[in-house]
């Protein structure tokens, strides 16, 4: 007999429920005995005792579905330690109630600063599995979360419904793709849009090269450029700037965010009529793809699996093509990037892509 406690936490995604389906099908398939504690909106219902008990039949008919059956919400790692405002401390209020319930192990699916505390509870004792859920793909320790490959497709989608609005008014589009500071989601996404050019966090871009790039494109006689744009994109200048300079640049910025800037800019030096899109939150909505149901299925299989094992203090991640184990202590902290090197980026520049820089 295993009890089991279960959380989601941070920015929600696809495949959350398929995940967390796979874990609790394949720990009951196995013939051991559950009982099953759903945490409710992240660590908050593990700081706060709110949990709501689950049976099988909460995970039937949920692989399809997007969001979270449990809720979610965002307790930045960095306040951890602090007591909350009636001077709770949070993080002995998470083993209360771990040990409350006598929990055999937590599962917990979260992205960066969720396997940070996922790692903190992990050295306060308590028995965790992780898996690795984000849209951005930007978790250490992992090639791939899931939730990205729904992204790429909704972002993708967004980026194929533009082309043709774009084409029959001869305008310059920009669509500005999430992914937090790294650029997976937008590279990938505006790879397979056919996007001409793209701005990554990895790679500042100059924006002289980007209205060389519109220009090179007109005299060739193509009627309109496409621009996917990293919700994290930066400029060549601002790459020099500190963290703090940056801040204090983003913060009095009159642009609600990079794309607008770029567009005013483009439009003041051509005179050049741009619009931006901005898919925004659809990109983690709606129901996970073939892919993401899939994969999310597997990992949650072998972190069902580690638990029957009793093997604790992990990461469920994939590498080199394989379901692997990756300790929590390797993960935490860590943010995976794009290289801005990779074939990948060669490759679409021999495509003709242009990256601004
Ligand atoms: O981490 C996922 C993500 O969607 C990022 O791509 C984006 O920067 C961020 O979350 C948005 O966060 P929120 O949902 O809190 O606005």
């Amino acid at each position: 007999m295993k009890r089991i406690g279960l959380l989601t936490s941070g920015g929600d995604c696809q495949a959350l429920n398929a995940a967390m389906r796979g874990v609790v099908k394949s720990i009951v398939n196995s013939g051991e005995q559950v009982e099953l504690y759903g945490f409710l909106d992240g660590y908050k219902g593990l700081i706060y005792g709110n949990y709501r008990m689950l049976d099988i039949s909460d995970f039937t008919g949920i692989l399809t579905r997007g969001g979270t059956i449990l809720g979610t919400s965002r307790v930045p790692f960095k306040t951890i330690r602090e007591p909350d405002e009636k001077g709770l401390n949070k993080v002995e209020a998470m083993k209360h109630s771990y040990y409350k319930i006598k929990l055999d192990c937590l599962v917990i699916l979260g992205g960066n600063g969720t396997h940070k505390t996922a790692n903190l509870l992990r050295e306060e004792g308590l028995n965790i599995v992780t898996l690795p859920k984000t849209i951005d793909n930007d978790l250490w320790g992992t090639d791939m979360t899931f939730g990205f490959q729904s992204a790429v497709d909704i972002a993708t989608q967004a980026i194929d419904y533009i082309h043709t609005t774009a084409d029959s008014h001869g305008r310059v589009f920009i669509i500005e793709i999430m992914g937090h500071k790294v650029g997976f989601l937008p590279l990938n996404a505006g790879m397979a849009g056919g996007a001409d050019i793209i701005l990554l966090p990895e790679i500042p871009y100059d924006l002289d090269k980007v209205i060389e790039a519109i220009n090179i494109r007109k005299e060739r006689g193509a009627r309109f450029t496409i621009i996917a744009v990293a919700e994290g994109a930066i400029s060549k200048e601002d790459a020099k700037l500190s963290k703090k300079e940056l801040k204090e640049k983003i913060a009095k910025s009159k642009y609600p965010s990079v794309s607008y800037e770029i567009a005013d800019k483009i439009t003041k030096k051509t005179g050049q009529e741009v619009r931006v899109t901005v898919p925004g939150h659809m990109q983690r909505g709606g129901s996970p793809s073939p892919y993401d149901r899939v994969f999310a299925s597997r990992l949650g299989a072998e972190a069902g699996k580690l638990i029957l094992k009793g093997e604790y203090g992990y990461m469920v991640g994939y590498k080199n093509r394989e379901i692997v184990k990756v300790p929590l202590e390797e993960v935490a902290g860590k943010l995976k990037m794009l290289d801005p090197d990779a074939a990948i980026i060669k490759e679409a520049k021999m495509l003709g892509i242009s990256f601004g820089d």
